[in-house]
């Protein structure tokens, strides 16, 4: 949050000038009256009908494929931004608690970098070993600021396979060659991409599937008049935007560093300190947080703003169930040793409740040393943490579960369509669109 400020106040006077007298006012004029036209022809227009309505409220139905994507300005601020949000999401990966990198705070950020760098940058042509490009080809698109988003999105990660890179390296002491552990990570993200990649027959097309969170990023988008515009209405948000950022950034050294106890407000330890029972009932530290209260906002966050509401719904229940129901259920049934090991801990323990020494269960040629085991006998853990393995496991059988029983049929069709390299024949606005762009080769 504090960097976020200095980057975007210097240049947001500037902009709101620059905007002012740049040729964006015909643009604005042109998209209103677009705008008019396809909330008028909604319920006439046969290529919106399989659109669900939010999509149509909150997505723009124009696309302009000439408008500059891959430029100088791209490669420079995704370069920064990409960087920077895998150093911060690889260090907090490392953490008990950890600081997000907002796709957000990225979005926002590169909007007045982008215009900025438009305006200082010269406007001049470039060749590198007969490769030319412009460094300023025109003013900072929407496309340009689209892809940097979605660069940080899909960069600004910690790479899942240093995971085993790490734990190789921290707990069994054994290093692997940088070469090995780069190739090991890059193939990794390959796979990834290659799974993305056949997914997107599935997932992009279909008009239904609406991608709530995306579905936020683009109000974004329109809010801060990326297409160009930036009228009194999206100045008015902005204006509000920096209040609740400033507000939040000064609340947030309440909870933080001057009254530590505001991010667990435990009303019935308040009444009965001294009591086991009510401790765990109350305790939002280590217990089921009934009646707990929060007056941080990085305890609450503002994701659970962007879910949908049958998400927020399905979520709270899970919630009420685990924490609720079986986490006390395992701890007053003593179900798996619960009252004898800390019941939210993530760590090892022996029977008698000790840390598990569990390298000392490997031997020097890294084989399993069975004498070892039996001294220590088998390996304990807090209840919490065996409910959610065990529902992480139920996740993926469920989540086959549901796409077999709600979307076979459809993704039969698609599936027989793309075997056959039929060409995709959806007739709605958004496939019409995307379809003035080549199709990502399969290989
Ligand atoms: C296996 O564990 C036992 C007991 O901790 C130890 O005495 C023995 O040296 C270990 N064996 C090897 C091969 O490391």
């Amino acid at each position: 949050m504090a960097t976020q400020e200095p980057v975007a106040s210097d240049t947001k006077e500037k902009d709101v000038i620059s905007t002012e007298k740049s040729p964006s006012k015909i643009d604005y004029e042109e998209i209103l009256k677009t705008e008019e036209k396809i909330s008028s022809a909604d319920e006439k227009d046969p290529e919106l009908d399989g659109i669900p309505d939010i999509v149509k409220e909150i997505v723009s139905m124009e696309d302009d494929p000439t408008l500059p994507t891959l430029t100088f300005r791209y490669f420079l601020l995704s370069f920064i931004f990409v960087g920077l949000g895998a150093f911060v999401s690889q260090l907090s990966w490392f953490r008990t608690t950890t600081a997000p990198y907002s796709l957000f705070f990225v979005q926002i950020c590169t909007h007045w970098a982008g215009r900025w760098l438009h305006d200082v940058l010269p406007a001049k042509e470039i060749n590198i070993f007969g490769f030319k490009f412009n460094l300023n080809p025109g003013p900072f698109s929407i496309k340009e600021h689209v892809l940097i988003t979605l660069s940080a999105s899909s960069g600004a990660t910690s790479n899942l396979r240093e995971i085993i890179v790490s734990v190789k390296d921290l707990f069994y002491h054994e290093q692997m060659h940088p070469l090995g552990a780069i190739a090991l990570m890059i193939s990794t993200i390959w796979t990834g991409y290659s799974f993305a990649a056949l997914a997107r027959n599935f997932l992009i097309y279909d008009p239904d599937l609406i991608w709530p969170s995306a579905l936020m990023q683009t109000t974004l988008y329109r809010t801060l008049r990326s297409d160009g515009v930036f009228d009194a209405s999206s100045r008015k948000q902005m204006k509000i935007f920096w209040f609740v950022l400033a507000g939040v950034f000064v609340w947030e050294f309440f909870p933080e560093y001057i009254f530590p106890f505001t991010s667990s407000l435990a009303v019935l330890c308040w009444i009965a300190p001294y009591n086991d029972t009510v401790a765990f009932v109350g305790s939002g530290l280590g217990g089921m947080g009934v009646l707990n209260f929060t007056l941080d906002w990085s305890n609450i966050t503002s994701s659970i703003m962007l879910y949908p509401w049958w998400t927020q719904v399905t979520i709270f229940a899970a919630f009420v169930l685990n924490v609720w129901i079986l986490v006390p259920m395992s701890y007053f049934g003593n179900l798996w040793g619960g009252r004898d090991f800390p019941i939210m801990s993530n760590k090892l323990f022996t029977g008698e409740g000790s840390k598990y020494p569990f390298q000392k269960l490997i031997t020097s040629d890294l084989k399993f040393n069975e004498t070892a085991y039996a001294e220590y006998g088998p390996v304990y853990m807090g209840s919490y943490n065996l409910w959610t393995i065990f529902f992480g496991y139920c996740t993926f059988i469920s989540a086959f579960m549901y796409i077999g029983l709600f979307a076979g049929p459809k993704l039969l069709k698609t599936f027989k369509r793309v075997y056959k390299r039929e060409k995709r024949a959806e007739p709605d606005k958004l496939n019409k669109l995307m379809a003035a762009y080549p199709e990502v080769p399969t290989w």
